[in-house]
Protein backbone atom coordinates (compact mmCIF):
# COMPACT_ATOMS: atom_id res chain seq x y z
CA UNK A 1 0.00 0.00 0.00
CA UNK A 2 2.82 2.81 0.79
CA UNK A 3 4.23 2.24 -2.64
CA UNK A 4 0.63 3.12 -3.91
CA UNK A 5 0.42 5.75 -1.82
CA UNK A 6 3.70 7.28 -3.26
CA UNK A 7 2.68 6.74 -6.51
CA UNK A 8 -0.72 8.43 -5.93
CA UNK A 9 1.64 11.72 -4.88
CA UNK A 10 4.28 11.80 -7.28
CA UNK A 11 1.21 11.39 -10.39
CA UNK A 12 -1.10 14.53 -8.28
CA UNK A 13 1.76 16.41 -8.39
CA UNK A 14 3.15 15.78 -11.47
CA UNK A 15 -0.31 15.87 -13.46
CA UNK A 16 -1.77 19.17 -11.59
CA UNK A 17 -4.18 17.31 -10.04
CA UNK A 18 -5.69 18.07 -6.29
CA UNK A 19 -7.61 15.14 -4.42
CA UNK A 20 -11.07 16.08 -2.41
CA UNK A 21 -12.65 13.47 -0.59
CA UNK A 22 -15.89 13.53 1.65
CA UNK A 23 -16.22 12.22 5.04
CA UNK A 24 -17.97 8.97 4.48
CA UNK A 25 -14.92 7.72 1.95
CA UNK A 26 -12.72 4.77 3.83
CA UNK A 27 -10.20 6.78 6.48
CA UNK A 28 -7.44 5.33 3.81
CA UNK A 29 -8.63 7.97 1.53
CA UNK A 30 -9.39 10.31 3.51
CA UNK A 31 -5.77 10.27 4.65
CA UNK A 32 -4.55 10.58 1.42
CA UNK A 33 -6.56 13.16 0.45
CA UNK A 34 -5.75 17.08 0.10
CA UNK A 35 -9.16 18.22 1.27
CA UNK A 36 -11.78 16.34 3.62
CA UNK A 37 -15.24 17.63 3.72
CA UNK A 38 -19.03 17.92 4.05
CA UNK A 39 -20.70 18.46 1.21
CA UNK A 40 -21.07 22.52 1.54
CA UNK A 41 -17.15 22.78 2.28
CA UNK A 42 -16.25 20.24 -0.71
CA UNK A 43 -18.49 22.55 -3.09
CA UNK A 44 -16.85 25.48 -2.09
CA UNK A 45 -13.23 24.34 -1.91
CA UNK A 46 -13.79 23.28 -5.49
CA UNK A 47 -14.27 26.69 -6.34
CA UNK A 48 -11.07 27.83 -4.66
CA UNK A 49 -8.53 25.25 -5.81
CA UNK A 50 -5.68 26.29 -7.94
CA UNK A 51 -4.92 22.53 -9.65
CA UNK A 52 -6.77 22.38 -13.41
CA UNK A 53 -7.90 18.99 -12.36
CA UNK A 54 -10.13 18.03 -9.39
CA UNK A 55 -10.27 13.77 -8.20
CA UNK A 56 -13.24 13.81 -6.46
CA UNK A 57 -13.21 10.89 -3.78
CA UNK A 58 -17.53 10.82 -3.38
CA UNK A 59 -20.70 9.92 -5.30
CA UNK A 60 -21.44 10.96 -8.49
CA UNK A 61 -23.56 14.35 -7.26
CA UNK A 62 -20.35 15.57 -5.67
CA UNK A 63 -18.21 15.32 -8.91
CA UNK A 64 -21.36 16.79 -10.84
CA UNK A 65 -21.31 19.92 -8.65
CA UNK A 66 -17.45 20.55 -8.67
CA UNK A 67 -17.75 20.05 -12.46
CA UNK A 68 -21.08 22.35 -12.50
CA UNK A 69 -19.36 25.22 -10.64
CA UNK A 70 -16.00 24.84 -12.85
CA UNK A 71 -16.90 24.04 -16.46
CA UNK A 72 -13.13 24.83 -17.52
CA UNK A 73 -11.66 22.23 -14.88
CA UNK A 74 -11.31 18.34 -15.62
CA UNK A 75 -13.18 16.90 -12.92
CA UNK A 76 -12.28 13.22 -12.67
CA UNK A 77 -13.80 10.33 -9.96
CA UNK A 78 -11.92 6.80 -9.17
CA UNK A 79 -15.26 5.15 -9.91
CA UNK A 80 -17.86 6.25 -11.71
CA UNK A 81 -20.44 3.61 -10.59
CA UNK A 82 -20.36 5.33 -7.26
CA UNK A 83 -24.04 7.11 -7.40
CA UNK A 84 -26.27 7.88 -4.65
CA UNK A 85 -29.38 6.64 -5.24
CA UNK A 86 -31.58 9.29 -3.61
CA UNK A 87 -30.00 11.67 -6.03
CA UNK A 88 -32.50 9.90 -8.23
CA UNK A 89 -35.17 10.54 -5.97
CA UNK A 90 -37.20 13.38 -7.40
CA UNK A 91 -39.29 13.85 -10.62
CA UNK A 92 -39.30 17.07 -12.86
CA UNK A 93 -43.14 16.30 -13.99
CA UNK A 94 -43.67 16.76 -10.00
CA UNK A 95 -41.57 19.84 -10.36
CA UNK A 96 -43.58 21.24 -12.90
CA UNK A 97 -46.88 20.68 -11.20
CA UNK A 98 -45.81 21.83 -8.08
CA UNK A 99 -45.00 24.99 -10.01
CA UNK A 100 -48.18 25.24 -11.78
CA UNK A 101 -50.11 24.78 -8.51
CA UNK A 102 -48.44 27.46 -5.78
CA UNK A 103 -47.68 30.52 -7.12
CA UNK A 104 -45.09 31.64 -4.81
CA UNK A 105 -42.94 28.18 -4.64
CA UNK A 106 -39.07 27.65 -4.55
CA UNK A 107 -37.97 24.35 -5.85
CA UNK A 108 -35.03 23.98 -2.94
CA UNK A 109 -32.95 20.71 -4.03
CA UNK A 110 -30.66 19.18 -1.83
CA UNK A 111 -27.26 18.99 -3.12
CA UNK A 112 -27.53 15.26 -3.24
CA UNK A 113 -29.47 15.45 -6.31
CA UNK A 114 -28.87 15.04 -10.19
CA UNK A 115 -27.93 17.70 -12.47
CA UNK A 116 -31.42 17.43 -14.17
CA UNK A 117 -32.97 18.11 -10.74
CA UNK A 118 -30.38 21.09 -9.87
CA UNK A 119 -30.81 22.41 -13.56
CA UNK A 120 -35.19 22.91 -12.31
CA UNK A 121 -34.58 23.71 -9.01
CA UNK A 122 -34.56 27.59 -7.86
CA UNK A 123 -31.43 26.80 -5.14
CA UNK A 124 -29.80 23.96 -3.62
CA UNK A 125 -28.83 23.49 -0.14
CA UNK A 126 -26.28 21.03 1.97
CA UNK A 127 -27.67 19.67 5.71
CA UNK A 128 -24.99 22.36 7.10
CA UNK A 129 -27.22 25.13 5.41
CA UNK A 130 -30.77 23.94 4.64
CA UNK A 131 -32.36 25.89 7.21
CA UNK A 132 -30.35 28.89 6.80
CA UNK A 133 -31.48 28.84 3.32
CA UNK A 134 -34.81 28.01 3.76
CA UNK A 135 -35.57 30.91 5.89
CA UNK A 136 -33.51 33.68 3.80
CA UNK A 137 -35.71 33.44 0.90
CA UNK A 138 -38.50 35.31 0.05
CA UNK A 139 -41.17 32.32 -0.74
CA UNK A 140 -43.51 31.41 1.56
CA UNK A 141 -44.00 27.95 -0.11
CA UNK A 142 -41.29 25.62 -0.18
CA UNK A 143 -40.83 22.52 -2.19
CA UNK A 144 -37.61 20.56 -0.94
CA UNK A 145 -36.63 17.41 -2.78
CA UNK A 146 -35.36 14.73 -2.89
CA UNK A 147 -34.80 13.95 0.88
CA UNK A 148 -38.43 13.27 2.53
CA UNK A 149 -36.32 13.12 6.17
CA UNK A 150 -34.01 16.58 5.49
CA UNK A 151 -37.78 18.10 4.42
CA UNK A 152 -39.34 17.46 7.42
CA UNK A 153 -36.67 18.33 9.86
CA UNK A 154 -36.03 21.96 7.75
CA UNK A 155 -40.37 22.01 7.59
CA UNK A 156 -39.72 21.61 11.52
CA UNK A 157 -37.00 24.23 12.40
CA UNK A 158 -38.66 26.97 9.78
CA UNK A 159 -42.50 26.40 10.87
CA UNK A 160 -43.40 30.00 9.10
CA UNK A 161 -43.00 28.48 5.93
CA UNK A 162 -45.10 25.84 4.23
CA UNK A 163 -42.45 23.30 3.04
CA UNK A 164 -44.11 20.32 0.60
CA UNK A 165 -42.36 17.38 1.34
CA UNK A 166 -40.78 14.82 -1.38
CA UNK A 167 -40.62 11.02 -0.21
CA UNK A 168 -37.11 10.79 -1.03
CA UNK A 169 -34.96 9.14 1.48
CA UNK A 170 -31.15 7.37 2.01
CA UNK A 171 -30.87 4.02 2.80
CA UNK A 172 -28.00 4.20 5.33
CA UNK A 173 -29.65 6.98 7.35
CA UNK A 174 -32.87 5.28 7.26
CA UNK A 175 -31.32 1.78 8.53
CA UNK A 176 -30.53 3.74 11.99
CA UNK A 177 -33.26 2.88 14.18
CA UNK A 178 -34.56 4.50 17.59
CA UNK A 179 -34.87 1.39 19.26
CA UNK A 180 -31.07 0.28 18.67
CA UNK A 181 -30.32 4.26 20.06
CA UNK A 182 -32.46 3.46 22.76
CA UNK A 183 -30.48 -0.26 23.76
CA UNK A 184 -26.88 1.38 23.15
CA UNK A 185 -28.34 4.14 25.78
CA UNK A 186 -28.96 1.77 28.21
CA UNK A 187 -25.71 0.26 27.92
CA UNK A 188 -23.78 4.03 27.39
CA UNK A 189 -26.17 6.09 29.44
CA UNK A 190 -23.88 8.87 29.23
CA UNK A 191 -23.44 8.88 25.24
CA UNK A 192 -24.91 11.99 23.95
CA UNK A 193 -26.61 11.35 20.51
CA UNK A 194 -25.29 13.15 17.80
CA UNK A 195 -27.66 12.76 14.40
CA UNK A 196 -27.52 13.40 10.80
CA UNK A 197 -30.68 15.09 9.38
CA UNK A 198 -31.55 12.33 6.85
CA UNK A 199 -32.21 10.49 9.46
CA UNK A 200 -36.03 9.71 10.43
CA UNK A 201 -37.94 11.46 12.88
CA UNK A 202 -38.09 9.87 15.61
CA UNK A 203 -34.35 9.03 15.51
CA UNK A 204 -34.06 13.03 15.50
CA UNK A 205 -36.52 13.70 18.57
CA UNK A 206 -34.30 11.58 20.72
CA UNK A 207 -31.06 13.14 19.36
CA UNK A 208 -29.12 15.97 21.49
CA UNK A 209 -27.19 17.20 17.92
CA UNK A 210 -28.60 17.28 14.58
CA UNK A 211 -26.02 18.25 12.04
CA UNK A 212 -24.08 17.65 9.06
CA UNK A 213 -21.04 15.69 9.31
CA UNK A 214 -19.02 18.47 9.83
CA UNK A 215 -21.58 19.73 12.50
CA UNK A 216 -20.97 16.31 13.83
CA UNK A 217 -17.54 16.24 14.12
CA UNK A 218 -17.15 19.88 15.32
CA UNK A 219 -19.77 19.70 18.12
CA UNK A 220 -18.42 16.20 19.47
CA UNK A 221 -14.73 18.06 19.25
CA UNK A 222 -15.94 21.02 21.66
CA UNK A 223 -18.07 18.92 23.14
CA UNK A 224 -17.08 18.52 27.30
CA UNK A 225 -18.89 14.74 27.01
CA UNK A 226 -16.41 12.10 26.48
CA UNK A 227 -18.59 9.57 24.61
CA UNK A 228 -21.54 9.45 21.34
CA UNK A 229 -23.88 7.42 19.82
CA UNK A 230 -22.81 8.58 16.23
CA UNK A 231 -26.07 8.43 13.81
CA UNK A 232 -24.27 8.81 10.08
CA UNK A 233 -22.18 7.20 8.14
CA UNK A 234 -19.71 5.39 10.01
CA UNK A 235 -16.79 6.98 7.34
CA UNK A 236 -16.93 10.10 9.90
CA UNK A 237 -15.37 7.64 12.40
CA UNK A 238 -12.00 8.30 10.59
CA UNK A 239 -11.87 11.91 11.95
CA UNK A 240 -13.81 12.00 15.17
CA UNK A 241 -11.03 9.28 15.95
CA UNK A 242 -8.44 11.34 14.91
CA UNK A 243 -9.45 14.48 16.46
CA UNK A 244 -10.73 12.74 19.76
CA UNK A 245 -8.27 9.61 20.80
CA UNK A 246 -9.58 9.75 24.45
CA UNK A 247 -13.19 9.99 23.54
CA UNK A 248 -15.35 7.07 22.79
CA UNK A 249 -18.19 6.84 19.66
CA UNK A 250 -20.47 4.26 19.34
CA UNK A 251 -22.45 3.24 16.30
CA UNK A 252 -25.99 1.33 16.33
CA UNK A 253 -26.79 -1.11 13.60
CA UNK A 254 -24.45 -2.93 10.91
CA UNK A 255 -25.67 -0.99 7.90
CA UNK A 256 -24.30 2.71 8.83
CA UNK A 257 -21.93 2.67 5.67
CA UNK A 258 -22.95 3.84 2.30
CA UNK A 259 -21.92 1.28 -0.52
CA UNK A 260 -21.37 3.47 -3.13
CA UNK A 261 -18.52 5.94 -0.97
CA UNK A 262 -16.95 2.13 0.03
CA UNK A 263 -16.56 1.49 -3.67
CA UNK A 264 -13.64 4.70 -4.18
CA UNK A 265 -10.19 2.83 -3.25
CA UNK A 266 -6.68 4.14 -3.35
CA UNK A 267 -5.90 1.29 -6.21
CA UNK A 268 -8.86 3.05 -7.70
CA UNK A 269 -7.54 6.56 -7.30
CA UNK A 270 -3.89 5.45 -9.04
CA UNK A 271 -5.70 4.08 -11.82
CA UNK A 272 -7.28 7.13 -12.04
CA UNK A 273 -4.24 9.36 -11.92
CA UNK A 274 -2.52 7.18 -14.75
CA UNK A 275 -5.42 7.06 -17.19
CA UNK A 276 -7.56 10.29 -16.55
CA UNK A 277 -10.77 8.48 -18.17
CA UNK A 278 -13.07 9.13 -15.50
CA UNK A 279 -14.14 12.35 -16.91
CA UNK A 280 -17.50 13.93 -15.43
CA UNK A 281 -19.17 15.55 -18.67
CA UNK A 282 -22.25 17.45 -18.67
CA UNK A 283 -24.45 19.22 -21.57
CA UNK A 284 -23.44 22.82 -21.49
CA UNK A 285 -26.86 24.33 -21.24
CA UNK A 286 -27.86 21.80 -18.53
CA UNK A 287 -24.78 22.68 -16.57
CA UNK A 288 -25.62 26.55 -17.02
CA UNK A 289 -29.03 25.93 -15.33
CA UNK A 290 -28.20 23.56 -12.18
CA UNK A 291 -24.91 26.49 -11.60
CA UNK A 292 -28.12 28.48 -10.69
CA UNK A 293 -28.53 26.70 -8.00
CA UNK A 294 -25.70 25.68 -6.92
CA UNK A 295 -24.17 29.38 -7.05
CA UNK A 296 -27.26 30.70 -4.99
CA UNK A 297 -26.70 28.35 -2.77
CA UNK A 298 -22.76 29.43 -2.09
CA UNK A 299 -24.52 33.10 -2.42
CA UNK A 300 -27.19 32.96 0.49
CA UNK A 301 -24.88 30.41 2.79
CA UNK A 302 -22.39 32.93 3.21
CA UNK A 303 -24.62 35.77 4.06
CA UNK A 304 -24.34 36.77 7.84
P1 LIG B 1 -23.02 16.01 4.45
O1 LIG B 1 -23.51 17.12 3.62
O2 LIG B 1 -23.38 16.16 5.89
O3 LIG B 1 -21.58 15.79 4.24
O4 LIG B 1 -23.77 14.68 4.02
C1 LIG B 1 -23.68 14.19 2.73
C2 LIG B 1 -24.41 12.94 2.56
O5 LIG B 1 -24.36 12.29 1.57
C3 LIG B 1 -25.23 12.51 3.65
O6 LIG B 1 -25.68 11.24 3.42
FE1 LIG C 1 -26.38 8.98 -0.65
FE2 LIG C 1 -26.97 8.04 1.76
FE3 LIG C 1 -24.63 7.43 0.65
FE4 LIG C 1 -25.14 9.92 1.52
S1 LIG C 1 -24.98 8.06 2.76
S2 LIG C 1 -24.20 9.36 -0.41
S3 LIG C 1 -27.32 10.11 1.01
S4 LIG C 1 -26.67 6.81 -0.09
Amino acid sequence: MEAIIRRIRELKKEKDVVILAHYYTDGQIQALADYVGDSYYLSKIATEVSQNTILFCGVSFMGESAKILNPKKTVIMPDSYADCPMAHMADTDKIKEIRETYEDVAVVCYINSTAEIKANSDVCVTSANAIKIVKALPNQNIYFIPDGNLGRYVANMVPEKNIIINDGFCHVHTSIKRKNIEKAKEVYPEALVLAHPECTWDVLEIADYIGSTSGIIEFATKSTSCSFIICTEMGVLYELEMKNPNKKFYSVGHRQFCPNMKRITAEKVLEQLETINHVVELKEELSKRANNALVRMLELASWR
